[in-house]
This record gives structure tokens, sequence and C-alpha cells, in this order.
């Protein structure tokens, strides 16, 4: 049976590091306290000349470039991502423009932090119908430009960056075997970026600021552990496998405490577990595609592996996913 596999992955952060030290500078806080509460201890911003789509089509080019596939074979260019270059054309079409992709179709999909997980579930739907496809599909965020630097509850955990994914059909075994994705759109308002555009004018409210993050960390942190085990325990049993079949978990890079509750709870050692959050602190629907592009690079996956997704971010959505690497 064909199945999705990812033939190659890449990345792109910007250029610049804003440390705990920088940001004692910008709001009341201290490097001791994001250190312990997040595990976060960097964060990239994103220059002038890293937009959204640059640093997405500059890891596009690095995963094609690991897979000789030239930019007019691909046939679907899907960008995961809450902030988008702009609201119309999606980031895709910025992204298929730069890159020459002629002959691909584009657009972006929404699900925050789950984006990439839901992307590859998709990409894997459309190579079921149509095996011979080839889909790049990237994860980027300039969340820099989205959080409000006086609001010291947000400004610290959130960064810039981008992943990407080549996702072709293979019938040798390997790719996506299974997804258990989710949504509870009641819960919309523990984590939201609105904007006043968004309003009917006479809606709109005089103190609006900015199409800000905002968020209730205590709950989503709750929510969080809680929705990520059940999403993985379930899809483990649907397909008869435990913990101890997967060889490398790759979860959304939150916060080091969520990532430590998650491993007690689903009973996976330290060391199936990839995490890179302490130096990009959290880039939303960037952050698996680039721990992927990490953990492939550092030889942390064998041909054969199982190699589990989860996730979980505004919506809420949350969700994992079970691939053969
Ligand atoms: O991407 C998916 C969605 N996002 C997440 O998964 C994030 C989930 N939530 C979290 O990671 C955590 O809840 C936070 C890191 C956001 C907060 O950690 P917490 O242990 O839940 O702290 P808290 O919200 O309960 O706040 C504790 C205190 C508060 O002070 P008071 O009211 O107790 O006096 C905050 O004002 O810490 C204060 N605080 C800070 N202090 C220093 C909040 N942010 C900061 C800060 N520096 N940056």
């Amino acid at each position: 049976m064909i199945k999705a596999v990812i033939l190659g992955t890449g990345s792109c952060l910007p250029e610049k590091t804003l440390s705990n030290a920088d940001l004692e500078r910008i709001v009341e806080t201290s490097d001791e306290w994001i250190t312990s509460r997040t595990g976060i201890r960097n964060r990239r911003v994103a220059g002038r000349d890293e937009q959204n789509y640059q640093l997405a089509t500059k890891a596009a080019r690095r995963a094609l470039a690991v897979t000789g596939i030239e930019p007019e074979e691909l046939d679907l260019i899907v960008v995961a991502t809450i902030s988008p270059h702009m609201i119309m054309p999606s980031t895709a079409c910025f992204v298929q423009a730069e890159l020459g992709a002629v002959n691909a179709f584009a657009y972006d999909i929404s699900a925050a932090c789950a984006g990439f997980t839901y992307g590859l579930d998709l990409a894997s739907n459309y190579i079921r119908n149509r095996p011979d496809m080839k889909i790049l599909l990237i994860g980027a965020e300039t969340l820099s430009a989205r959080v409000n630097w006086e609001d010291r509850n947000t400004c610290v955990l959130f960064g810039d960056g981008a992943g990407a994914v080549i996702v072709a059909g293979s019938n040798d075994g390997r790719g996506v075997f299974g997804s258990n994705l989710r949504a509870d759109g009641k819960l919309w308002n523990l984590l939201y970026m609105d904007s006043p555009e968004s309003y009917n004018p006479d809606l709109r409210r005089d103190e609006w600021q900015g199409p800000f993050i905002r968020m209730n960390g205590s709950d989503i942190f709750k929510h969080a552990v809680r929705l990520m085990e059940d999403a993985v325990t379930s899809l483990l049993r649907q397909h008869d496998l435990t913990i101890d079949d997967v060889d490398l978990m790759i979860p959304h890079q939150a916060n080091i405490r969520i990532l430590k509750n998650l491993r007690e709870r689903l009973g996976i050692p330290e060391e199936r577990v990839f995490v890179n959050l302490s130096q990009y602190g959290n880039t939303s629907a960037a952050s698996i595609p680039i721990a992927l592009d990490e953990a492939h690079r550092q030889g942390r996956m064998a041909r054969g592996d199982i190699v589990l997704l989860c996730t979980f971010g505004g919506g809420l959505t949350w969700g994992s996913l079970l691939m053969r690497w």
C-alpha cells in the first residue's frame, strides 16, 4: 500500500538570538523564572529580510536540496502558519513564486501549533488519492510580530523560524500510518490572536492594541498535558502498539514542564523524546518541522523507526501522528 513518506527535511532560523538576559531589559522578568517555568533560554527573532515567506522558502530550498527534487516537480505547497505574510494571498503562494514552483497549487492552513501535524495528515491523504504527488509542507512563523512586547506572560515564550518537508508516495512499508487529530472550538478564548480587520467596524473595540497573542497559560498547560496524552494513547491502542514501540517522539515544543509531565504519564524515557525548546522557544506551527529536521540531521531516526508526533495549540487544536521513517 502506498503511504506518504518524508523524503527530505530543511529548516531556517533567523540570525538574531534573543536571550533571557535580553528579555530582562524589556519586561519585568528573570532568566531564573523563564528557565525554571518554561525551559526556554533563547529564541530567534526575524529581521527585515527574514519575513515569514522568506524563512519558509529557505527551509524549503534546504529540504528540496536533500531530495534532489526540482521546484517545478512540486504539485502542492502547503504552509501551516498563524503569522502569515499577508491575509491574502497565502504565504504558500509567496513561497511558490520564490521557488518558481510553477506546477504547484498552493495554500495555507491555520491550526496554530497543531498546523504542521494537521498538514502532514492532509498530505498523507492527498498521496493516498494521487500517489505520484510531490508535496512541500512547511510550518513557518514570525511570532515576534504578533506578541505584545509589554506582556511578560507571553513575550518570553515565542520565537520565529520555519521547517519544511518534502512528502511523496512510497510502497516500501514506510510512511504515515495513523493519525488522531482533534479540535475543541469552545475553548478558543484560552489562546487566541484577534485583529480589528476581523470585526464589523461597529464592533471594533477602542482598547484594541494590536494582533497580539493572548493566553491563559495555566489552563492551556493543564489541557495540553491531558489532551496530548489522550491523543497518543488512543492512537497507539488503535494500531496495537505501546509506547515501547515508539523509537522517537517529537512533541510540539512549548514548555519543558509540559513535556516532562507528558513523558511521565506516557512512560517514555527522556532519551526517546526530542527536545530543542531551550534554543528556539515556542515556534508554533514551525516547532515540529524544525525539530524533525534537527533530529534527522543528528541521526536520531533510522530507516524503519516508528516516529510519533504530538501537538497542542490554540483552537483548541491537538493531535498525534505515527509514521515509519
Ligand atoms: O503552544 C501551545 C500553547 N502554549 C502552551 O502550551 C503554554 C502553556 N503554558 C505555560 O507554558 C505556562 O503556563 C506559562 C509558562 C505560560 C506560565 O507558567 P505558570 O507556572 O503556569 O505560571 P502562572 O501563569 O501561574 O504565573 C505565575 C506567576 C504570576 O504571578 P502571580 O500572579 O502569581 O503574582 C505571573 O504574573 O508568574 C508571573 N509571571 C512571570 N514572572 C516573571 C508570568 N510571566 C512571567 C515572566 N517573568 N515572564
